[in-house]
């Protein structure tokens, strides 16, 4: 199928419009600190130095130079939302407030309120950690209840920087489960990358939930940036047990009901999905605007089965007209 620009749509689908509730986010006046002595987030050169701490499986970072093409300035935004957060590699290039990230992984926001509120805690308890198979799996084992929040965020921080290829994963009962790494030198504590997330998140609203429960909260002139597990291109390619749930085409077909809801109640929507059939179903012919993203695929057991794909972004707004970097 054409993977160029489908159709073009006035900014956002007729319909009628309820003031949001208030989500008690921060204020754009409360954190100065966030903005860069002075400049605004989206005005920061592609340099920006703010990075995220994880690895995880399905990360935007490669992509943005890409992405930043499509985003609108940050001014005209009135609240940034971002459901399926994961290591938030756009919210941290972006950082535009106020702002919502959320994640189905209690354990993922968990850490993100913990580095917010003590990173200086976390690297403390991070320091100590070791690159060692039984030192891991002695880890791994612990209950995370049995620990304080600034010992849980550290060894959620160590096993992702340890374990094999850096997956975040879930078993049904909700306990992360990946073996070993085996990398000879893990950065396990990154200080600068973590006090840089701790800045770029003060003032940020954190929340565990559901992608529906949040984005029933969205309203005109907010923007939503949706970066699901993707609907799989074949049987076997795609990695979706992020977290005990999975998301299934149900899933999709739900996420497709939210977009086409939040567009009619004036929201700007940016998606990225898979370019699998299921996703022209869902969003070709709807007005959207579909722009194939050259990616890489490299998340799959058998090296022969990474390389060169098709992505897509899926947009519900006119597109910036000067292709500027944002
Ligand atoms: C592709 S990853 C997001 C990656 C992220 N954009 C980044 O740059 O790292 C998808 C995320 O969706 C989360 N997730 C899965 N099901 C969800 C649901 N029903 N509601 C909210 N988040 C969900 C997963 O925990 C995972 O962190």
């Amino acid at each position: 199928m054409a993977s160029t620009i489908l159709k073009s749509r006035s900014d956002h689908l007729p319909g009628r419009v309820t003031p949001p509730p208030d989500l008690g986010f921060g204020s754009r006046k409360v954190h100065p600190a966030a903005y860069n002595g002075g400049m605004q987030p989206h005005d920061l050169p592609s340099t920006c130095p703010t990075l995220p701490f994880l690895k995880w499986a399905g990360g935007k970072q490669r992509l943005l130079p890409r992405y930043k093409l499509y985003l609108p300035p940050s001014a005209s935004i009135r609240r940034y939302f971002e459901p399926f957060t994961g290591s938030a590699a756009v919210y941290f290039y972006w950082q535009p407030k106020p702002a919502l990230l959320s994640d189905r992984s209690a354990h993922l926001m968990d850490l993100y309120r913990t580095v917010q509120a003590d990173v200086e805690g976390v690297i403390r308890a991070l320091e100590p950690h070791r690159n060692e198979a039984d030192y891991y799996y002695a880890i791994r084992a612990q209950n995370p209840a049995d620990l304080t929040a600034v010992a849980r965020a550290a060894r959620l921080i160590y096993l992702n920087k340890t374990c094999y290829n850096g997956l975040y994963r879930e078993n049904s009962k909700g306990a992360f489960n990946v073996p070993f790494g085996r990398y000879k030198n893990p950065k396990i504590c990154d200080k600068e990358r973590l006090r840089a997330a701790a800045h770029a998140l003060q003032g940020v609203k954190l929340c565990a939930a559901d992608f529906a429960d949040i984005l029933a909260k969205a309203g005109k002139g907010d923007f939503v940036y949706l970066d699901p597990p993707y609907a799989p291109l074949s049987a076997t390619s795609s990695f979706t047990s992020y977290n005990r749930y999975g998301f299934d085409n149900g899933d999709q077909c739900r996420l497709a009901q939210t977009v086409h809801d939040l567009s009619t109640r004036g929201c700007k929507v940016m998606l990225s999905n898979s370019s699998a059939p299921l996703i022209y179903e869902l969003y070709d012919g709807r007005g959207y605007h579909l722009i194939p993203i050259p990616a890489r695929r490299n998340i799959n057991s058998k090296a022969d089965r990474r390389g060169p794909i098709t992505e897509l972004l899926i947009l519900n707004y006119e597109l910036p007209t000067t292709g500027s970097p944002r």
